[in-house]
């Protein structure tokens, strides 16, 4: 009897001694499973005389129950013990920032809101919008604007050649957005109001030209079109562009072989503290080129120009921005620095309206 005490208190101790459910199963099966401590001494009953069997029946039984108990309440209290540390360790800091969704986080390029703020602009007042292939012919990147061939105009444009292919014909990198006007002249018959966003290239580098940079192209063809027509529609523009409720603007006489008259713009601004304000001011900026339809191009499109006629402009979109938005640098505008974006960037989902302010 005494080494069941014994044995009793020793199994007690392990009980106690369990730190975790794991370890607490080791003791059962040591005790009452099937080779347990315990269960082997029940075995032994059976050797036992009656007498023996009567006190030593029920002192194993009643040793087993107590063991079966104590470790069932072991376990329960090893559970919840679990239970606590798990909800300590896995609680949730309700205090953290929401992380932003991609959505939140990410910024529409300027140049891009820029686009679509001048897109914007001109839907409103009727324009579609055309676009047009980068690699052009000499055809359509010269010859049909009107540059006869050896013409000055030609090298002013720092032109990138591709190597001439197997007809000897010499592909180029489209200097501007004109030869859109052309292709769009062969598939579109008058009225035609269009403006063409797009990239453009010449070789040329540094704070202010980039061998790639982006123009706006306007073209306006019909009856009775004249330049009082372009004057308005880049007066409005240039107002709903830059926000303010006035704008004046200088037209000087120019060149360009597609146009005739031609038209360099300038439009009247105060240039004297850090970033430039339009619709005040003394100063003079020169912000587009444009004129008349040349009757050749008119010819070279395959409309009449004793029929129809119309006006163009072409302005650049980076230099728009660089204005706008205060950015000094072109060169920044390539080089995917997120930093640089995040600052200059807009939200992706505030989309430009007339009515919601073009940049708001
Ligand atoms: N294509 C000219 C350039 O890149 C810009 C230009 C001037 C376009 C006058 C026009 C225009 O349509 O009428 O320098």
């Amino acid at each position: 009897m005494d080494d069941l005490k014994q044995l009793e208190t020793e199994i007690f101790a392990r009980i106690e001694g369990a730190a975790d459910e794991a370890a607490l199963e080791e003791v059962r099966i040591a005790t009452i499973g099937k080779k347990g401590s315990i269960s082997e001494k029940m075995k032994t009953l059976g050797k036992m005389t009656p007498e023996e069997r009567q006190t030593a029946g029920p002192a194993l039984n009643g040793l087993k129950n107590a063991v079966t108990e104590a470790i069932a309440a072991r376990k329960d209290i090893l559970r919840r013990a679990a239970i606590e540390e798990r909800l300590k360790n896995e609680t949730v800091d309700i205090t953290l920032p929401v992380r932003q969704s991609p959505a939140e986080a990410g910024r529409i390029h300027p140049l891009t809101q820029v686009v679509d703020e001048i897109t914007a602009i001109f839907a409103d007042m009727g324009f579609s919008i055309a676009e047009g292939p980068e690699i052009e012919t000499d055809y359509y990147n010269f010859t049909a604007l009107n540059f006869p061939e050896g013409h000055p105009a030609r090298e002013m444009h720092d032109t990138f050649f591709f190597n001439p292919d197997s007809e000897g014909q010499r592909r180029l990198l489209r200097t501007h957005t004109s030869p859109v006007q052309v292709h769009t002249m062969e598939s579109q018959k008058p009225p035609i109001r269009i403006v063409i966003p797009g990239k453009t290239y010449r070789c040329d580098s540094d704070a202010t030209h980039s061998p790639m940079f982006h123009q706006l192209e306007g073209l306006v063809i019909g009856k009775d079109i004249h330049a009082g027509h372009l004057r308005w529609s880049l007066e409005e523009f240039c107002k709903a562009f830059f926000e303010v409720d006035n704008v004046t603007m200088r037209f000087r006489p120019s060149f360009f072989p597609f146009t005739e008259p031609s038209f360099e713009v300038d439009i009247q601004c105060d240039r004297s503290g850090p970033t430039v304000k339009f619709g005040e001011g003394t100063d003079w900026m020169e912000i587009l080129g444009c004129g008349m339809v040349h009757p050749n191009v008119l010819r070279y499109g395959g409309i009449d120009p004793d029929e129809f006629q119309g006006f163009a402009w072409g302005i650049g979109i980076d230099r728009l921005a660089m204005l706008k938005y205060g950015m000094p640098d072109l060169r920044d505008f390539f080089d995917a620095d997120a930093r640089w974006i995040s600052h200059y960037g807009f939200r992706p989902l505030d989309i430009p309206t007339l009515f919601g302010g073009v940049s708001s």
